[in-house]
């Protein structure tokens, strides 16, 4: 058990939140899959307001999945208030405020990253949002908003004044996007000075470096995001080597059967339609890297039915995991996103 502000958690090893990823089907796969705390993409608080039917369906979430937190990102504080308040009143055990997304979209309104820019206005938002509620507030930031001007120092002794519960520092600057690496230098040093937890995140794709950016840069935890799409045994492998054994090999059943539960999952949560895009967009990304993907990911997206979809996935991948080490593949993977 590690301490991480007011929560308990198993182990700091955690699913970095991705939009159109980190739904609840997935968010309850990947709680089953290990990761200590789940979080959900970003919700825009302008669409709380209007209680939109697909906002309030991205505030969903199932009991399985705590702890969860729900992430919201906009750039009115009186709405950033109400939609924390709405977080609450769904029961999520705390709100996460975006502000590393570094989408045009969203900095033009003055949201996402913009927000960091003036750590002095940030440090008013932050303030009245933890007034409005009674469950923790988190944020997620980058590290600057250029080379020039790394300044997440400065917003997160903004957070900390504010009574913010953690920070969790993608390490590149908004103007890096999804290039160059991150920063985890320069994470170590805003952990070293910071007066409440921080989490570091960015390009972890295996156990033993997951468990080295923990110890070797002091954060109290680390997201992981893209590497947990390749390989969703990271969570306990990093556990395991944080407790000095050797990650136990995973049977290619398992991974299989990991699919299987994805199955039942999407088809809960969505309707035959919307479970089918879903089903391809992961599969699609499992299959990355093992003989014969191209071709496969040329199927499902033909497939024409549900049961032909999957039943070609289980056949492709018992043939491409036989006798392979399951020992996931970490080159560079989905270079875009919303943090
Ligand atoms: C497809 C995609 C969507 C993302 N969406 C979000 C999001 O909704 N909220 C957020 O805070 N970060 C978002 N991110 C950023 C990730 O949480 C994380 O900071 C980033 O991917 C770096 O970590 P990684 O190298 O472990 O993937 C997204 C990233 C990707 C690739």
């Amino acid at each position: 058990m590690v301490q991480l502000g007011p929560f308990k958690i198993d182990h700091p090893f955690i699913l970095a939140p991705m939009a159109g990823i980190t739904n609840s089907p997935f968010r309850r796969l990947m709680k089953r899959m290990k990761s200590s705390i789940v979080i959900s993409e970003l919700v825009s608080a302008n669409g709380v307001k209007y209680a939109s039917q697909r906002t309030l369906e991205l505030l969903k979430f199932h009991e399985e999945e705590r702890i969860v937190g729900l992430q919201i990102f906009g750039e009115d504080t009186q709405l950033l208030c109400e939609a924390a308040q709405l977080v609450e009143k769904l029961g999520a055990d705390f709100v996460d405020l975006n502000l590393g997304c570094p989408v045009p979209k969203v900095v033009k309104r003055g949201a996402g990253s913009a927000m960091c820019r003036n750590p002095f206005e940030l440090g008013k938002t932050l303030t009245a949002m933890v007034k409005s509620v009674k469950i923790p507030v988190t944020i997620k930031i980058r590290t600057g908003w250029d080379e020039k001007s790394k300044n997440a120092f400065e917003c997160v002794q903004a957070a900390s004044d504010a009574g913010v519960s953690w920070v969790a520092i993608h390490g590149r600057t908004r103007a890096q996007g999804y290039s160059g690496l991150a920063d985890w230098d320069f994470i170590g040093d805003v952990k070293a000075k910071s007066p409440i937890p921080i989490i570091g995140n960015g390009d972890i794709t295996g156990a033993e470096q997951a468990f080295s950016r923990y110890k070797d840069y002091g954060v109290d935890a680390v997201l992981i995001g893209r590497g947990a799409l390749r390989n969703p045994f990271i969570f306990e492998q990093s556990e395991a080597v944080m407790h000095g054994q050797t990650p136990r090999k995973i049977h290619s059943l398992e991974y299989i059967n990991m699919m299987k539960a994805q199955r039942v999952l999407l088809e809960e949560s969505f309707n035959p339609k919307g479970a089918m895009i879903h089903a391809r967009k992961f599969l699609s990304w499992y299959s990355t890297g093992f003989p014969g993907a191209s071709e496969f990911r040329r199927k499902v997206f033909n497939s024409p039915d549900a049961d032909t979809l999957w039943n070609d996935t289980f056949e492709f991948f018992e043939t491409a995991t036989q006798g392979r080490d399951m020992s996931f593949l970490s080159e560079p993977f989905l270079m875009g996103g919303h943090g």
